[in-house]
């Protein structure tokens, strides 16, 4: 038994922007898992709290306004109320949903500002910024448009270009213009308050990385990198009029940055859900605990936890279990191309099936790395975990003692229990105790699988048990004492199981614990986790309900469906170059610095070539590489490839690529490699061959 050293526990999930709608990525990174644990820890009677809310501010949203011709409050409002709507279904037990653009928060927020402001923390700093001069205000980066000097985009931003996936600053763009009002912007001196995280370098180091190395490996990492890529003062205020308006009567036009507002929109929902929310936010005896996903570790783990040592009123975090990214169908997540599985449309599909999207990204969390979600995988741990071990051992326990026992939990005879059923009892702790470790330790995939192994340890034990056998032997004839004594004992132990699952699973599948109660006939209460592990949680002739089916099989033809539809839907970077509105993207791609500059000379040197492959086969014990044979009009040549992961050998054999044909020559394996094939690779990792437009003669120049 670990003693605890803290009174009540805080919850935070990340607030989502209220720039759209929530996708399957959002809910197996941080919502799901935050779900689970507060679940869990109401159940063991901690004294929890659960909190979250929309954030409202933020360039992001005031782009989608722009896009949508609306105003930033209706932006939010439309996508503050579909999200809502999305985490009630999914049945995520939020104790307040908030949202950052409402009174309690913006005083709040300023009152914090004003605390830093007046402890003299802040930095003041003139810069110049872009200025529309139409639209009379300062612009961020995206904000401005222009033409990308690296791939001629006209519809490239001032931070980046969606189509080469280049990192910008706006003076690079070609023709800027503001997408406020298409004035060309001009440079403008502009004061703003900076916070100077570099001084708290030494208190995050001590923290962190000393104080913290029982955080998670990728979050722990990352707090590393930063700490040792040393700190910057970082602006904490923003030109614009949406947003939380800086408390000072020089700041006219000015709001909070929308990343200083936002997490402690955390400590306004805590205000506006209780009033003893200084219990949790200022008495080190609490427990805070922050869920996120990847992309915002830096600002949970450096920047606020900075904010808050400095004003001196709070606590930091015990933890951030943050989660790695979940990818679709072997891709990244892409909102502005659609690429996402978004959750109010999963829940249209498929009514009453909240459960097996738990089920199914809880099992496929990205906690380590990123993970990759597939319609295929969903339907087998549907057909295969859910249906056939889950769902059929509670079926099979209840379809049985309704036959077999009267419809009634039948009692244990203690004097014949043999070695299996005390073997079988004995799980029910076991498993507990794993899950509880595993729970307080985040890993909640682990936790699942602990689960889904009991009930199939159920159904091995019901399958060699065989109650059904003991009671055909005696066709037509009543049962023997003897008989009937075994049987019993078995489907008593089996009906306990079943308890005992409803408890277990019920912090990850909240709806189907349920359901199981009521088969059960059993109050809300036998969940306390503390019942979890016992063998006499049903008395004995107790009568219960008729069963019903917990899942449903996954069919094949509606699966195909949501792969057709994703794919339908997706929009391809063409068109939306094409349409001359690139959408704003949330998750950038990775961003693209070129290599540094060469000279005209340096490139002449080259001897770039068409050449056509005439053969290719493996390389053995090589999995990457292929040995090409190459036809270059005067001569045929061998080269060495590590593209072998890529394509097919037979199918490469006719296709024309560039080769740098003047190449050093260099032994792969013992092969002789004589030149290098020019490839494209996506922001997927795909490999494409640079070849010309037509076929054209071997051995012809590129230049
Ligand atoms: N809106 C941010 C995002 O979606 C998360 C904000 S978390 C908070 O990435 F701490 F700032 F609230
Ligand atoms: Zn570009």
């Amino acid at each position: 038994m670990v003693t605890e050293d803290f009174k009540r526990i805080l919850v935070t999930a990340a607030l989502p922007y209220a720039n759209g709608p929530v996708h399957i990525g959002h809910m197996a990174g941080v919502y799901l898992p935050a779900d689970i644990y507060v679940r869990y820890q109401r159940a063991r009677k901690r004294d929890v709290k659960f909190v979250c809310g929309s954030d409202e501010h933020g360039v992001p949203i005031t782009i989608r306004a722009m896009k949508e011709g609306i105003s930033p409050q209706q932006v939010v409002d439309k996508y503050h109320t579909l999200i809502k709507e999305s985490f009630e279904q999914m049945q995520i037990s939020f104790d307040i949903y908030s949202r950052t653009s409402n009174q309690v928060h913006h005083q709040t927020a300023a009152a914090f500002f004003t605390t830093l402001y007046d402890k003299g923390l802040f930095e003041e700093k003139e810069t110049e910024q872009f200025y529309d001069e139409k639209a009379k205000t300062f612009l961020a980066d995206r904000y401005i448009t222009g033409t990308c000097p690296v791939c001629a985009n006209p519809n490239a931003y001032g931070d980046q270009c969606e189509r080469c996936g280049s990192s910008l600053s706006p003076e690079q763009l070609i023709d800027p213009k503001s997408t406020l009002s298409d004035a060309i912007p001009v440079r403008r001196k502009t004061k703003h308050w900076y916070f100077p995280l570099q001084h708290y370098e030494p208190f995050l180091k001590q923290w962190i990385l000393e104080g913290h190395k029982d955080w998670k490996n990728n979050v722990y990492g990352q707090c590393k990198s930063w700490l040792d890529n040393g700190l910057q003062p970082r602006a904490m205020t923003r030109d614009s009029n949406w947003g939380v308006s800086v408390p000072l009567p020089q700041a006219a036009g000015k709001v909070l940055y929308v990343w200083f507002d936002a997490p402690i929109g955390y400590i306004s929902a805590t205000k506006e859900l209780t009033d003893k929310w200084a219990d949790y936010w200022c008495s080190k005896d609490t427990k805070l605990v922050h869920f996120i996903g990847k992309d915002n570790i830096v600002f949970h783990c450096i920047i606020f936890p900075a904010m808050l040592k400095a004003h001196g009123d709070f606590i930091l975090p015990d933890n951030v279990p943050a989660n790695e990214f979940l990818n679709i169908e072997g891709e990244k997540v892409s909102t502005s191309r659609n690429w996402a599985v978004w959750v109010h449309e999963y829940l249209k599909d498929f009514p009453g099936c909240e459960d097996v999207l738990r089920y199914v990204l809880c099992a496929n969390a990205p906690e380590t790395k990123d993970n990759d979600f597939t319609w295929k995988d969903f339907q087998d741990r549907n057909n295969s975990e859910l249906v056939s071990i889950f769902g059929n051992f509670v079926n099979r326990a209840m379809v049985l003692m309704h036959k077999l026992c009267n419809g009634k939990v039948p009692p244990l005879h203690a004097g014949i229990l043999d070695d299996q059923d005390r073997t079988m009892m004995s799980e029910f702790e076991h498993c507990k105790n794993r899950v509880e470790e595993l729970l307080e330790q985040y890993k909640f995939r682990d936790a699942l699988f602990e689960i889904i192994d009991l009930a199939r340890k159920g159904n091995r034990y019901l399958q060699e048990k065989e109650p059904w056998k003991k009671a055909s032997a005696a066709a037509g004839q009543p049962i023997s004492p003897e008989n009937q004594q075994s049987i019993d004992n078995c489907l008593h132990i089996c009906l306990q199981l079943t308890a005992n699952l409803a408890i277990l699973i019920h912090p990850f599948l909240p709806g189907t614990s349920r359901k199981i109660l009521h088969m059960l006939k059993v109050v809300d209460k036998m969940l306390d986790w503390e019942n979890a592990g016992k063998s006499k949680l049903l008395s004995v002739g107790y009568s219960l309900r008729a069963p019903e089916l917990l899942f449903r099989k996954m069919e094949d033809a509606e699966i195909q469906q949501q792969i057709e539809k994703l794919k339908n839907n997706m929009i391809h970077p063409q068109d939306m170059a094409a349409s001359g509105q690139p959408a704003p993207e949330t998750q950038a791609p990775a961003p693209m610095v070129t290599k540094a500059t060469i000279q005209f000379d340096d490139f002449a040197k080259l001897d770039l070539r068409v050449a056509t492959i005439t053969a290719a086969e493996k390389v053995e014990k090589a999995d990457k590489l292929l040995k090409l044979e190459v036809d270059l009009g005067f001569e045929k040549r061998i080269i060495v490839s590590g593209i072998a992961l890529h394509f097919q050998p037979a199918d490469i054999v006719g296709k024309q690529v560039v080769v740098v044909a003047n190449l050093a020559p260099r032994k792969m394996r013992g092969i002789e490699s004589n030149g290098m094939i020019l490839m494209a690779e996506d922001q997927a990792g795909r490999l494409h061959f640079v070849s010309p437009g037509t076929i054209i003669d071997a051995g012809s120049t590129v230049n």
